[in-house]
């Protein structure tokens, strides 16, 4: 299976780089979103990221030009006939991520990879919403934010996937300077389990006046050789989507993951976090 045109569906924080990281990859790539507002939004942010990794030393001006090359967008799923493989990155919502496939099943070809970057949604639960045929050629594609830095990629087959289909999306993530690592369907899949076990207990800490946010960051960069603390990370990706996984994985493995109190607190209170302006640090202040 030989991946050339890669089409994204949702251009929001995790599709736009996702697009990205398989633009400079040399794959041609077509982005979709609902509106011509969020493309053109996706668009402005991903030259930023662009500019930013230019003047850091990321990428180069070649790079650039690579990647503005090879991205398209179009608000037409129709579109996206000419895929080999479509990488689903729509809101968390198993009724929304339903219609995409329903839509893409009109107009893909009978041979191409389907992958859906979900964080929490069963990639098993999800095939069922694609044409029986199609099952053997769907998995999971769990990228980290924010992509354009993140290496890994969780790679997650669903009970009918076929071992082409892992080995072939295997290698495109690898093309695009991913690690992949196989991991089986199971809620969380393994770094998000791993992750909010920390970050709960990391509220905990801060719940027992053990220490301040700010010192538990510090204590967790110089004593585990993390490059951001649990505190800073949250705040990038915000305290209500902890929330929603933290409640996610408490149904499916029961009281280890019972989000804490003060994150609840912090939510009904507007605190989610650096795109809010402020979470467990502030960010509305120069
Ligand atoms: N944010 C993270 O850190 C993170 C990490 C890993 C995985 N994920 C997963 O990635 C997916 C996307 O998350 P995100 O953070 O980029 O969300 P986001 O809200 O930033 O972006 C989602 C985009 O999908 C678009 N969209 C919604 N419905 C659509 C439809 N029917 N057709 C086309 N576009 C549609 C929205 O307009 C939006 O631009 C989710 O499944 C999420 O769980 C997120």
């Amino acid at each position: 299976m030989t991946v050339n045109t890669i089409g994204v569906v949702g251009a929001g924080m995790m599709g736009s780089e996702i697009a990205l990281v398989m633009a400079l990859a040399g794959k041609s790539v077509l982005l979709s979103d609902r509106e011509q507002a969020f493309l053109d939004k996706a668009v402005a942010k991903l030259d930023g990221v662009l500019d930013k990794g230019i003047v850091r030393g990321f990428y180069s001006e070649d790079d650039k030009a690579r990647a503005q090359d090879n991205m398209r967008t179009t608000l037409d799923l129709g579109d996206f006939a000419c895929c080999d493989m479509v990488i689903e990155a729509v809101f968390e919502d198993e009724e929304v991520k339903a219609g995409v496939y329903r839509a893409l099943d009109q107009v893909l070809t009978t041979d191409c990879l389907i992958a859906s970057n979900t964080s929490s949604i069963s990639i098993s639960v999800l095939a069922s919403y694609l044409e029986e045929s199609r099952r053997p050629l769907f998995l999971g594609t769990h990228f980290f934010s924010p992509v354009s830095r993140m290496k890994l990629v969780e790679v997650i087959p669903g009970l009918e996937t076929a071992d082409e289909t892992v080995a072939a999306v295997t290698a495109v993530c690898e093309e695009a300077g991913k690690t992949p690592v196989p991991i089986k369907d199971v809620v969380g899949f393994a770094v998000n389990r791993l992750i909010h076990i920390f970050w709960i207990e990391a509220i905990r800490l801060v719940e027992e006046g053990v220490a301040t946010p700010e010192d538990i960051d510090t204590a967790c960069k110089l004593g585990m050789g993390l490059p951001v603390g649990p505190f800073r990370l949250m705040d990038a990706v915000t305290n209500n989507l902890s929330l929603d996984v933290q409640e996610i994985l408490h149904e499916a493995y029961g009281p280890r993951f019972m989000p804490r109190p003060l994150l609840k607190q912090m939510v009904k209170a507007g605190y989610n976090g650096r795109s809010a302006g402020k979470g467990w640090y502030r960010y509305d202040e120069s």
